[in-house]
C-alpha cells in the first residue's frame, strides 16, 4: 500500500503518511482486560478506555457505540451497514472512526450516523464499496482516506468548512476530472493529495496553495495547464508517473518551480526533457521516449552560482545514452550523483 519507490525526505513524509497501518491495527489482545463500558462485540482496554476495539471480528454492522468512546476502530469485518442511533452517544466525542475493508455501500448508512458526528478528525473507509464520498459535519476532519472504493464522484463544496483538514487519500477509484471539479476547494491547511489510480484528464483544479504533496500517478493525464504550479507556491511532491503526458502538453516551463523537490514523470510518452528549476533533486524519466539530451532543460546559464541541484536523474527506457549527454554537463549537473540511462 505504501509507495516503495520513495527518496529522501519523501520516504520520511509517506512512512508518516502510512503510519496508521502500524497503530490503527494495534491488536487489542495486547492491551489487557476489557473495560465494563464496552459494547459486548468489542475490547476496551481497562489501559486505554477511550479507544474500542472491533476490528477483524466478522461484523455485519456497526455494533452500537458507548459514551466516552473517542476511538473506534472496525477494520477488517463484514459489515455493509450503518443503523442509524449506533453514534447517538458519541456524536460530539468520536474522533477516529476506522472502518477499512468492509463492504460498505453508500445506500446503506442510514441517516443521524455519520452525518451526526461533530467531532470526528480521521475517517478511514477504504477498501469498500462507496461510489459517493461519506463526509461527516466535523469541522475538526484531519484526515481523510477513501482509497480502493467505487467513488465515481466528489461534489464541489463538501470539504469548504475543514479547515484543519491535511490529508486526502483516493487513490484506486474511478474519479473523472469533471467529477472532482471544485472538489478540493476549502480546506486551507491542506498539505497532501493522493489522487492516484483514478481517471483523470488533468490534474485537480482549485486545490488549496498550501499543498506540498500531489500525487496523480497511474491517470489519462495528457499535460499540464500553463501556470499550475505557479498557484501552488509549497509544492515539494509532483508524481505524473503512468499517464499520457506528451510535449505538446507540457507548456514552457511548466515544471520550472523553485519549490520542487521531486518530479516523477516517469512512464509516458515524452519525447524531450523539460524545462525544470535549477533546485529540483530527484526527476525521474524513465520509459518515455525521450531521444535527445538538451542541456538547457537543467540550466539555461551556468556561472559558479547557476547551475542544477539535480542529485538523481533517470532516463533509463528511453532513446538516450550517456553518450547524448555534451561534455559540459558536468559543469551544469555538478551535483548528480546519479544519472542512470539503462
Ligand atoms: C447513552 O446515553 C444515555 C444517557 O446518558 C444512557 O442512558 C445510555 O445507557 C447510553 N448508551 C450507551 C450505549 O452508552
Ligand atoms: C463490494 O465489492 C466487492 C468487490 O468489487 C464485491 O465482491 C462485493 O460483492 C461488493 N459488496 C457489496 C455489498 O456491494
Ligand atoms: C484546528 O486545529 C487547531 C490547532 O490544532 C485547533 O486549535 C483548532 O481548534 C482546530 N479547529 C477545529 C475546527 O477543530
Ligand atoms: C526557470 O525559471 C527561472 C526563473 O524564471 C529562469 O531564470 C530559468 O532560466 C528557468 N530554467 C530553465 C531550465 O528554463
Ligand atoms: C533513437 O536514436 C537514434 C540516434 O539518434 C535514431 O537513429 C533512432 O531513429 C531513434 N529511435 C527512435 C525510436 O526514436
Amino acid at each position: 500500500m505504501c509507495p516503495l519507490r520513495v527518496p529522501l525526505l519523501a520516504a520520511l513524509i509517506s512512512l508518516a503518511l502510512c503510519q496508521y497501518y502500524d497503530y490503527d491495527y494495534q491488536p487489542a489482545s495486547i492491551l489487557g482486560p476489557s473495560g465494563p463500558n464496552c459494547n459486548q462485540d468489542c475490547d476496551c482496554p481497562i489501559s486505554f478506555p477511550s479507544a474500542m476495539y472491533c476490528d477483524s471480528r466478522k461484523l455485519k454492522a456497526v455494533p452500537v457505540v458507548p459514551s466516552g468512546i473517542k476511538y473506534l476502530y472496525l477494520q477488517n469485518n463484514q459489515i455493509d451497514a450503518i443503523k442509524a442511533g449506533v453514534f447517538d452517544n458519541v456524536t460530539d466525542t468520536l474522533r477516529w472512526l476506522i472502518l477499512d475493508n468492509n463492504q460498505i455501500t453508500n445506500g446503506k448508512i442510514e441517516k443521524g450516523t455519520i452525518d451526526k458526528l461533530t467531532a470526528l478528525e480521521k475517517l478511514h473507509v477504504s477498501f469498500n464499496n462507496l461510489t459517493e464520498p461519506v463526509i461527516p459535519p466535523s469541522k475538526s476532519l484531519d484526515e481523510l482516506k477513501i482509497m480502493h472504493n467505487m467513488l465515481s464522484k466528489f461534489p464541489g463544496g463538501l470539504l469548504s468548512d475543514k479547515e484543519n483538514l491535511t490529508s486526502i487519500n483516493l487513490q484506486f477509484n474511478q474519479l473523472t476530472s469533471d467529477a472532482i471539479a471544485g472538489a478540493f476547494t476549502g480546506p486551507k491547511k491542506l498539505f497532501s493529495l493522493d489522487v492516484s489510480h483514478n481517471k483523470l484528464k488533468k490534474l485537480p483544479a482549485g486545490v488549496p496553495s498550501t499543498l506540498v504533496i500531489l500525487y496523480a500517478d497511474y491517470n489519462d493525464i495528457a499535460g499540464v495547464a500553463a501556470g499550475y504550479l505557479g498557484k501552488l507556491p509549497r509544492l515539494q511532491y509532483l508524481r505524473l508517473s503512468h499517464n499520457k503526458l506528451e510535449d505538446s502538453g507540457i507548456p514552457a516551463g511548466v515544471f520550472n518551480a523553485t519549490s520542487l523537490v521531486e518530479l516523477d514523470l516517469s512512464f509516458n510518452k515524452l519525447q524531450s526533457i523539460p524545462e525544470i528549476n535549477e533546485k529540483l533533486e530527484h526527476l525521474y524519466l524513465q520509459a518515455n521516449e525521450i531521444n535527445k539530451f538538451d542541456l538547457s532543460s537543467f540550466c539555461k546559464y551556468v556561472t559558479p552560482t547557476d547551475f542544477s541541484h539535480l542529485k538523481h536523474l533517470r532516463l533509463d527506457g528511453n532513446n538516450v545514452t550517456y553518450n547524448s549527454m555534451p561534455p559540459d554537463y558536468v559543469t551544469c549537473l555538478r551535483e548528480a550523483s546519479d544519472i542512470i540511462f539503462e
